[in-house]
Parts: C-alpha cells; structure tokens; sequence
C-alpha cells in the first residue's frame, strides 16, 4: 500500500486531480498533518537544502504563487521565480519543448501556471523535472482542489457523506473542475451546483466526474442559492471568471452573480447543518457579503490559507521523494 501510494506522487507531473487515488489523497493528507509544526514554526526543517524550486507563474497569482514558495522554503528548499513572459525568451521565439528543457536545468521541480488550458500538460512532456500545475486557463487547479478538499476534511472531520454545494461561475471555474473529481473519490458525496444554465459544469466535466467517482459522486444542479445551501455541510463559492467572457458575456455575468451573493442573513435563514463552513479558493469579488467573514465556519481567509501551505509542502515531499524523513 506504502508503495504504491509513493509511486503516486514521486517523480510524477501533478497535471490534474484525475490522477490521485484516494489512498494517495489519505497519505498526503496524513502528511500534511506533520507539517503544521514546521509550518509553526516549532521545528526547523532543512530536507529541501540544495533543492531549487521554479516558480513560473505566466498568469496572476497571489496565493498560490506565495503559498508554493512560501511551502518550500519551509523544508529547506530555495526558491527562483519567473513571472512576467515578457521577460523570457518566448518573446524571442522560444518554442515550448526548448522552454521546459532549458527551465529543466534551474530547479529539481516546477511549479508552473498558464492562461491557456493544456499549455501547463503540453509543457511538462519536455520537461525533466516534475511539473506541478498551479493552474491553466480555464482547466484545472489541482493543488487548490487538494487544499480544498483537505479543509473539508479537518473542519468537518470527514469527507464521506457530506454535501458540497458549489456555487458561481462553475463553467470556467478551474478550482471547481478540479474538486469535483477529488471528492468522487469519497464515498456518498454531493456536489450541489448552484448557477444559471449558461454558468453551469461544462458537460465534459460531469462526464469526467461520473467516471472518476465511479458513480459514487450525486451531481444536483441548482438555480436559486437559498436552495441549494440548504443541505450544504460546505458552501465553495466562486468569482465570476471574466477573463474567460466577451465584453457582451461579462455584463450578462455581473447580472447573474446579483442573485448569487452570500450574507449571513442567507446562511442564518436558509443553511439546515448547524455547523456549516463556508470556503473560497480566493480573490473574492462581491459573491461573498463581508458580513460572512466573522462567522466561525468562514475559512476563506483564515484555515483555507493556511492548509494550502501544509499541503504543498506535503506534496513537494511526496514528489520529490523526501516523506520517509516523517513518517
Ligand atoms: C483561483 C485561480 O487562480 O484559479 N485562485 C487561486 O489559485 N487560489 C481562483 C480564481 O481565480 O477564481
């Protein structure tokens, strides 16, 4: 079992959340428990020493650029960052195979974010050291999905059987593509959908999600918020993803997201579970009200930051090789 959960992650391109299993999911999960008294502060830790992480970022970031970089440099490991393409030889006519071979050369691995879908994956197939995607177009997220499902697990104290309800801009939304196929991997979960037709789960995701949950995973789509917070254990709200909008479509989108904001008025009225928690990969624009934000069960900026680092840190080692030091 111990072995093949390693060969999971170590040397592996970490492209999408449809790799892991979920024994792979527990024993990172196991790991990135370790983590909090290095992450703390209490414990020194110098594993990584020598080993250079590539922080390529070639698409906004803030918290899962500083939370990679951050996870690293807490086991030891030294940092190097590239996060303007107007900078790198791209723009000299570099071509993606020579890119990844020569960024190959300046770190042990790479953590890589891209505006286009599949750039991220069409990259790693040159690269020589371990790609882990931190984001690509409208695709996926796979360490924000991981991170995810990691809060859901520590503050509800189990992820089998809960009801997620995911709400916003779930079309476009790359977090969202990826925590559906991790949470398929428990058993009895639903995902409750809460967007407009024109917003909802691309199609080719539902099917991605069916065969990935084997059936396990109940998809409900959801118009009207009040509704589909109702059962919700955890509420994942969205940002309108207006990159990915004509100038027609972001105007239509403002529109929608009137009906689809959070209040604790809401949450107080509509919400069933007494302890429900309340998640968001962040930035947030106005979908959640700030109201929201000194409730017990808001997460966003406070545990969902925080777990983000541990679970990093877990998959680095896990990646590179380097968990036996503690276990
Ligand atoms: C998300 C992203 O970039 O996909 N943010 C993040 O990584 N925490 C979410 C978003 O931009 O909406």
């Amino acid at each position: 079992m111990a072995d093949s959960c390693r060969d999971e992650f170590r040397g592996q391109h970490i492209l999408s959340a449809s790799q892991f299993t979920r024994g792979g999911i527990e024993r990172l999960f196991a790991l990135a428990r370790r983590m909090k008294r290095i992450a703390n502060g209490e414990i020194e830790c110098t594993v990584l020493q020598k080993q250079m992480l590539g922080s390529f970022f070639w698409q906004e970031s803030t918290r899962t650029r500083l939370s990679s970089e951050r996870a690293f440099r807490m086991l030891g490991g030294e940092v190097c960052t590239f996060t303007d393409m107007r900078f790198s030889s791209v723009v000299k006519g570099e071509d993606i195979p020579d890119t990844y071979q020569v960024l190959s050369h300046f770190c042990e691995i790479m953590v890589v974010r891209h505006p286009e879908t599949g750039a991220v994956a069409e990259g790693a197939k040159f690269s020589r050291k371990p790609v882990i995607s931190a984001g690509d177009g409208k695709g996926e997220h796979p360490t924000q999905g991981l991170l995810d499902v990691f809060t859901f697990q520590e503050a509800l104290h189990g992820v089998d059987g809960i009801t997620v309800t995911a709400v916003g801009d779930l079309r476009d939304s790359r977090t969202v593509h990826s925590l559906g196929l991790l949470l398929g991997l428990y058993d009895g979960v639903t995902l409750t959908c809460v967007a407009p037709p024109e917003l909802q789960l691309p199609n080719e995701f539902v099917r991605k999600y069916r065969e990935n949950s084997k059936g396990r995973l109940t998809i409900r789509t959801v118009e009207s918020l009040e509704d589909g917070i109702a059962d919700a254990d955890a509420i994942y709200m969205i940002r309108p993803q207006q990159e990915h909008k004509d100038e027609d479509q972001q105007a239509l989108v403002v529109e929608m997201y009137r009906q689809l904001c959070l209040t604790r008025d809401k949450i107080k009225r509509c919400c069933r579970k007494q302890h429900v928690i309340v998640t968001h990969p962040l930035p947030r624009n106005r979908e959640i009200s700030r109201d929201v934000d000194s409730l017990s069960g808001a997460l966003y900026l406070t545990d969902q930051i925080d777990n983000g680092i541990l679970v990093r840190m877990a998959l680095f080692l896990l990646v590179l090789g380097k968990e036996e030091k503690f276990v």
